[in-house]
This record gives C-alpha cells, structure tokens and sequence, in this order.
C-alpha cells in the first residue's frame, strides 16, 4: 500500500526511526476524549494545522487527520486530541488500544485553516467551536495570545454538559492568565447548577457576540470548526452583520452528503488514466469507489491524507474527461475553475478521464 509518510520525511529523526512517531503520553481529556502527545521531530507547522495518523487494521491501511492542539510556538511536544465518533473505526480504536510507548504512522501537518500571529497586529479573532472542533480553536488561540499583545481572543464554544467541555481547565487558566481572552461556554443539556449560556447558537446571539467585540483598528478574523449547520449558521450570520466572507475560516472534521441522486446515477465503471510523477497509469474505476480508492487498490502510490475532501493532499488537475465530487470545499473557486480536482472525494463522470497528480 502507497504511503505517502516516507515520501514526505526522507530525513527522519530518531523518533520517528520506527516508521513512526513514538506516543510519549495519554492524556484522558474527558470520558470519551483522549489526547495523544509526540515528541516533535522538529516539523515546523501553523496554528490550525492537523495531522494524519495512519494505522493498519484487519488488512487495511486507515488513515485518519487530527488537528494539533498544541501550539507551535508555546509548546515543545506536539499533541492532538481524539473524540470517540459513535461506530467510528480509528476513534474508538485510538481512544481503547493506543498506549504510551506505541509508535504511530504519522504524516507531518497540513492544512489551510491557519493563523499567522503577527506581534504589530491589533484585531478581534473570534473563535467559534463545538466538541472535538475546539482542537485546531486552542492552538490559535494560544498562539495569538502569546504573540498579539493588543489583540483580542473571544471563544464561543458549545458542548453537551459540564463533563463533555474538552479543555475545560486549560480554558479557565488562560482566562484567568490573559484580560484579552474571554470564554462564552453554551450548553444544550447543562445541569440546574450551570449559570452560564444554555442552548444552540442563534444568529441573534452570534450577531450581539460580534457586535460587542472590543474596537480594534484590524480586522476581525473568524475561525469556525464543528458541526456543519453550526459552521453554516455562524457564516450567515456575520456575513449577515458585515463580515466578509475572507475573513471566515472554517474546518469540517467530516464530509457532507456526497452526489446529488443525478449525478449518482451518471456514474458507471469507467478507465480514468492518471500522470503520476512522469509514469501513466490506467485505473478502473468501479462505480462505488473513488479514483483515490481504485488507484490506491492497484497500489499507485498517491498522495492522500484525510480522503474527505478536506485538507487537498489528493489534489490533481482533471485534464480531459469529466469527474463529479462529494466534497469541494477544500478547492477555491479558481482551482475549481481550473479543472482542479479532489481523487479522494471523484468519480469519473465521463469516458476518457485523464488526470494530473502532484
Ligand atoms: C482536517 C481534519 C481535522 C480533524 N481533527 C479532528 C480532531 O482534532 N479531533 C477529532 O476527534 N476528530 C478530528 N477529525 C475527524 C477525524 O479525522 C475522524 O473523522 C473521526 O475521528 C472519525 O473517525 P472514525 O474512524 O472513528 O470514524 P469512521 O469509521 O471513519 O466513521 C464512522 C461514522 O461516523 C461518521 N463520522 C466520521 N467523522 C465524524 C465526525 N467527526 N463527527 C460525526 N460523525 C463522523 C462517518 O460518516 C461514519 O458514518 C478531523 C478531520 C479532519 C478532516
Ligand atoms: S485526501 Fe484530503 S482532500 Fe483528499
């Protein structure tokens, strides 16, 4: 099976000597959340990257991305952290069998959800986050707030009850640590003795939320990860109140609904060529599979990482043919109108399909 790790990591480090990076600790964030710390091999990354952590399980390579919680520049380890997904594979797995001492197949951080501290900056960054979305959140918001003096962090984040805050110490320290940081926690299903916010976000609280941001001279950056009608629902409604739409990140820990019932329907089994680093190589494409899954099935050695449409490792050029998505909103508008496309969430929807990786 391809794997795209060594390609990234010729000159490896004494941690990762083992085809992997070693688990230097287990810390159980909650009942069904642990975080996985690493020693860094000096990989250099950006607040709101993630990685991807490959295991092999019942003959299968599975990989899976998880965005750092550490920050890259007040922590010296990395660390991600891990929710338990409900029938998930790798999540239970990780979160059951994984000890200190195991060595995991990792791919060094990716990803386009980033912030770049600038000390000369004075802004608002208003962070909107939900369960497990808070982990690429606690990285960014560490990093401005060790490095932007005059700007101001403002969190809002939702949770089920009390025990399911992820973080709920170390978001109460740095409260307690920075003026310039404030939490808004909003509960769906708090206990009598919570006295904070309870309920879903509304646009009416999102917009009062941004409308009682301190004045600063730089523009507000929003950054959004956790459920989709969440995600959806913060974009409108500060776009609704004059934010515009470059100034909303946002992560999806998980891909939406995949093709409408007419494209489906327009996808057969089809030969697509793929131009992988000089070489050509014709794959069948079986109708129930992705163009990532059928060449990695013949063991051509792609690039990949999240196969979610998510984080664009997969990216290639579709150069003649057709392809149908599940999922584009890793591409900007130019690389869609470019022909860019993503192996991992496309099928051929014509004859001829050829396309260009890397
Ligand atoms: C860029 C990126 C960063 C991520 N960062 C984190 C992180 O920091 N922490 C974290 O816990 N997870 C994170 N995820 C999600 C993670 O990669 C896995 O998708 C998740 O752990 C589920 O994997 P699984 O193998 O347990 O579930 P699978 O066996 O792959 O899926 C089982 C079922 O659960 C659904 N599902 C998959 N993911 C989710 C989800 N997140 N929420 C609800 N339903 C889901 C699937 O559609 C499927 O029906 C991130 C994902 C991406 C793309
Ligand atoms: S592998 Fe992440 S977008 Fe395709």
């Amino acid at each position: 099976m391809a794997f795209s790790f060594f390609k990234k990591n010729k000159a490896e480090t004494p941690a990762t000597a083992q085809g992997g990076l070693q688990v230097k600790a287990i810390i159980q964030e909650t009942a069904d959340t642990v975080s996985l710390v690493f020693e860094n091999p000096n990989w250099t990354y950006q607040a709101g990257q993630f990685l991807s952590l490959s295991f092999e399980l019942n003959g299968q390579t599975e990989t899976r991305s998880y965005s750092l919680c550490s920050s890259p520049v007040t922590d010296k380890d990395l660390a991600i952290t891990i929710k338990r997904v409900e029938g998930g594979l790798i999540s239970n797995y990780i979160n059951d069998q994984v000890k200190e001492g195991d060595f995991i197949k990792v791919i060094p951080p990716e990803g386009i959800f980033v912030l770049a501290p600038a000390e000369s900056q004075s802004r608002n960054i208003l962070l909107f986050g939900a369960g497990s979305g808070i982990t690429p959140l606690l990285s960014i918001l560490k990093t401005v707030l060790a490095q932007e003096a005059d700007s101001h962090v403002t969190l809002v984040y939702t949770n089920r009850n009390e025990e399911s805050i992820i973080f709920s110490e170390t978001l109460s320290q740095l409260q307690a640590q920075y003026e310039n940081f404030e939490v808004i926690h909003t509960l769906t299903r708090a206990s009598d003795q919570w006295t904070g916010e309870r309920g879903r976000l509304s646009q009416e609280r999102i917009q009062e939320i941004y409308q009682n941001l301190p004045q600063k001279a730089g523009a507000t950056q929003v950054y959004n990860c956790g459920p989709e009608a969440m995600m959806d629902l913060v974009a409108e409604s500060l776009q609704a109140a004059g934010v515009a739409e470059a100034q909303i990140h946002h992560e999806k820990f998980s891909g939406s609904s995949g093709l409408s019932e007419t494209e489906s329907a327009e996808i057969v089994q089809q030969e697509v060529t793929i131009l992988l680093e000089g070489e050509t190589f014709k794959v069948n494409v079986p109708a129930e599979k992705t163009i990532l899954e059928a060449a990695l099935d013949q063991d051509i050695d792609m690039p990949f990482s999240c196969q979610s449409g998510l984080c664009t490792a997969c990216r290639g050029k579709c150069i003649e043919g057709k392809v149908a998505m599940e999922e584009d909103d890793g591409l900007s508008e130019d690389e869609l109108e470019g022909g860019y496309i993503l192996t991992c969430v496309s099928h051929p929807k014509s004859k001829g399909v050829v396309i260009e990786v890397g």
